[in-house]
């Protein structure tokens, strides 16, 4: 449906040609109903590359078509409306918009170096520009004014002249300081995003799922975390905001009175993170366009691994003097651009709907997509989670859904363009039996979840178990992928775990498409698998509820498998991190005489550890204690911060509550952080975290 110029080029000089202003009427139609839903209702069905194309096609309607151009375009405005109920604002100084490179390639980056190297009269025996490179956070633009250091107000960008005063709404961000440190200016406009960081919303959107699960009535799932953050921000009711865990990072400025603002953008941003502002550390000054295309590599390469989304980065000229020299286009500064990355979400068709089944059971409802491009992969599967969620969002086959894919959570389906639905579209019903064995498939009182009935008599389920098995964090054996085990089920030579170490050479090479050579490092991998851990094998048995680090914290505290296979439930609640759920899981486990044959015949395959002593947690010098981990340590990962405390018998926890004894705070931590502050909970950096790992006082 994009612009055909051979239809409109066609058409003679003068008047445009009848279908060049049809289109052009229903572009205005469009765009002005979606930027509505976008900037006004935070709820926009569509996703913005599907804006900025219509965007674009009517842009080129226009160039080619002068007198199609009206002053009541979509083209002709930029940014947002107010809303009702909020109080306008005049910007002292505008917010202005910033120009954007789509090319997603280096040469977005290398455009911009010319036109500034232009602009600044330069010539190519002259030195390289210097830039300031940092992210383009997704979120919503802030003006945050400070007089005498005090924040008086808050505002959206609007228009970029006229914005709505949100001051009570972002009086409940933690992180937006309501005092600045040592200020001399009168008057400080700092100007920044609120957005809210992945972990925060896939936890906002775990928790509605519950309630909806749960039988709340008028609860929805947010579809992603900018206009999560955006709707939260410009709420009536900052009640309701604070519900919402947003977070700020500051990135320019707008009115200032009284402060002689510092040479260089960069110096700037310093100044800014000592006045007690969170600026984002992720960022560089560097030289000329090599230097812009290295930090767009890098933070690329980079983007799923943040904790938030960013949909590009931003180069501006470092120095505020050539800043100054450069100037503006109408709307936009000459000295910066924003250099894009693919989109995270994106159009494209259900061709099918196919329930999953999992190691556990759990039946999952999956989407067959019509292939796209979206946060830099290829997807055709995205997660529809389970009946409540497809329902929700009635999903059903042939239908145009947006897809989102955002750092390493899997591909989902947000939302279906119901417009765009054919004709007969069935709704999506969950199989009451389980798709691959045929067994009833239940969904106890409480969850969401289908399972299968079938247990190890799935195939499914028994082809998971093997996979679990085999992976890199339990026994490990390389090269036993889900493509073999399929062979290896299907073709009936494995069914329990111990039949993998009864596999011979002869059974391996003779499966299909399996060379004497690969058959042969299939064995050697089973052989180097036997050599294992406590901590890897109970995780791979693939107990429910039972985790990597649940399986550590059992080896730690009965030191001998024995010992687990033999405890009570109530000797099993001693172990930090289980409770009654955990334990009743681990304690069944074992009851069950096919387990324990299991187990039995995998020591007999030669499948061994070594056996500890006992150390049970309540002599542990951190036992009973729970702690958060928040933000990036300076040389400690999360992994090994998390390892260290779970040896010293504490309780590692996803989210700072009142029963929370510390919290372990590195750089970027964000709205935990804030809610230790509230509750009054003990921050520790790396240091402090050592002390005490130490025995001292942290
Ligand atoms: S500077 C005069 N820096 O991108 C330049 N903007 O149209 C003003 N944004 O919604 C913007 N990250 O809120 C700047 N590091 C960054 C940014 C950034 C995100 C947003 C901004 C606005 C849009 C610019």
């Amino acid at each position: 449906m994009s612009n055909t110029p051979d239809l409109f080029d066609a058409a003679p000089a003068g008047p445009a040609s009848g279908l060049a202003a049809e289109r052009v009427h229903e572009l205005h139609r469009l765009l002005h109903h979606h930027a509505h839903r976008y900037y006004v209702l935070d709820a926009p069905e569509i996703p913005d590359a599907e804006y900025d194309r219509l965007f674009r096609e009517l842009q080129a309607l226009e160039a080619a078509h002068p007198q199609l151009l009206t002053p009541d375009s979509p083209t002709q405005r930029v940014g947002g409306k107010v809303l009702d109920g909020l109080t306008p604002v005049r910007h002292a100084v505008p917010m202005l918009s910033i120009d954007t490179e789509t090319d997603t390639t280096e040469l977005g980056a290398q455009r911009f170096d010319a036109r500034v190297r232009r602009e600044l009269g330069l010539g190519e025996g002259d030195p390289p520009v210097e830039y300031a490179a940092e992210l383009k956070f997704d979120g919503l633009a802030i003006n945050l004014r400070y007089e005498r250091g005090v924040l008086v107000q808050a505002a959206t960008r609007g228009d970029g002249e006229t914005g709505e005063d949100v001051t009570q709404n972002i009086r409940t961000i933690g992180q937006i300081p309501l005092k600045l440190l040592d200020v001399e200016a009168t008057v400080l406009e700092v100007r920044g995003e609120v957005y809210m960081r992945r972990d925060d919303f896939e936890a906002l959107n775990a928790r509605q799922r519950e309630k909806i699960a749960g039988g709340a009535r008028g609860e929805k799932t947010f579809i992603n975390p900018r206009n999560t953050a955006a709707g939260a921000v410009r709420q009536l009711d900052p009640a309701l905001v604070a519900q919402r865990p947003l977070s700020f990072f500051a990135y320019g400025l707008g009115e200032v009175q009284g402060w002689s603002v510092p040479a260089t953008h960069s110096r700037l941003l310093d100044a800014l993170l000592a006045m007690g502002l969170p600026v984002c550390a992720e960022r560089v000054v560097t030289q000329g366009s090599a230097g812009l295309v290295a930090f767009h590599q890098a933070m690329g390469a980079k983007r799923d691994t943040l904790p938030f989304d960013i949909d590009g980065v931003v180069y501006k000229v470092n120095s505020l003097q050539l800043q100054q020299q450069l100037g503006f286009k109408t709307r936009e500064p000459r000295w910066a651009v924003a250099h894009k990355y693919p989109a995270q979400e994106m159009l494209t068709t259900v061709q099918a709907i196919e329930v999953q089944v999992g190691r556990t059971g759990k039946l999952t409802p999956v989407a067959k997509l019509a292939p796209v491009f979206v946060g830099g992969v290829t997807v055709t599967n995205a997660t529809l989670h389970n009946e409540d969620e497809a329902r929700r969002k009635d999903v059903r086959v042939g239908d145009t859904v947006i897809v989102r894919r955002a750092g390493d959570v899997i591909p989902e389906v947000v939302a279906v363009l119901p417009e765009k639905r054919q004709p007969g579209a069935e709704v999506f019903t969950m199989p009451r039996i389980c798709p691959v064995c045929g067994s009833a498939a239940v969904r106890e009182e409480d969850e969401a979840d289908y399972r299968c009935t079938g247990g190890l008599y799935c195939s499914a389920q028994r082809k998971q178990a093997l996979l679990h098995f085999a992976q890199r964090r339990a026994v490990e054996i390389e090269g036993l992928g889900e493509k073999l085990v399929d062979q290896l089920v299907d073709g009936g030579v494995v069914n329990t775990l111990p039949d993998l170490y009864r596999l011979g050479l002869t059974a391996l090479a003779s499966l299909e498409r399996m060379a004497d050579k690969s058959a042969q490092n299939v064995i050697d991998a089973l052989e180097a698998s036997k050599q294992t851990t406590l901590p890897r094998f109970l995780f791979g048995l693939g107990i429910r509820h039972v985790g990597e680090s649940t399986a550590k914290a059992l080896a730690r505290h009965f030191g001998q498998l024995d010992a687990i296979m033999d405890a009570s439930e109530d000797q099993l609640l001693q172990v930090p991190d289980v409770g009654p759920i955990v334990a009743q899981s681990i304690h069944t486990f074992f009851q069950q005489a096919h387990n324990r044959e299991v187990v039995e015949q995998l020591r007999a395959c030669g499948v061994r550890w070594e056996e500890g002593e006992p150390s049970p947690a309540a002599q542990l010098p951190l036992a009973g204690k729970t702690v958060v981990l928040t933000g990036t340590l300076p040389t400690l990962s999360r992994e090994q911060a998390k390892e260290m405390l779970e040896a010293a018998g504490a309780k590692v926890a996803g989210s700072v509550s009142k029963k929370t004894d510390y919290v372990v705070a590195g750089a970027e931590a964000g709205s935990k952080l804030d809610k230790a502050r509230e509750l009054g909970v003990a921050v520790l950096n790396q240091d402090g975290l050592l002390r005490l790992l130490a025995g001292g006082q942290p």
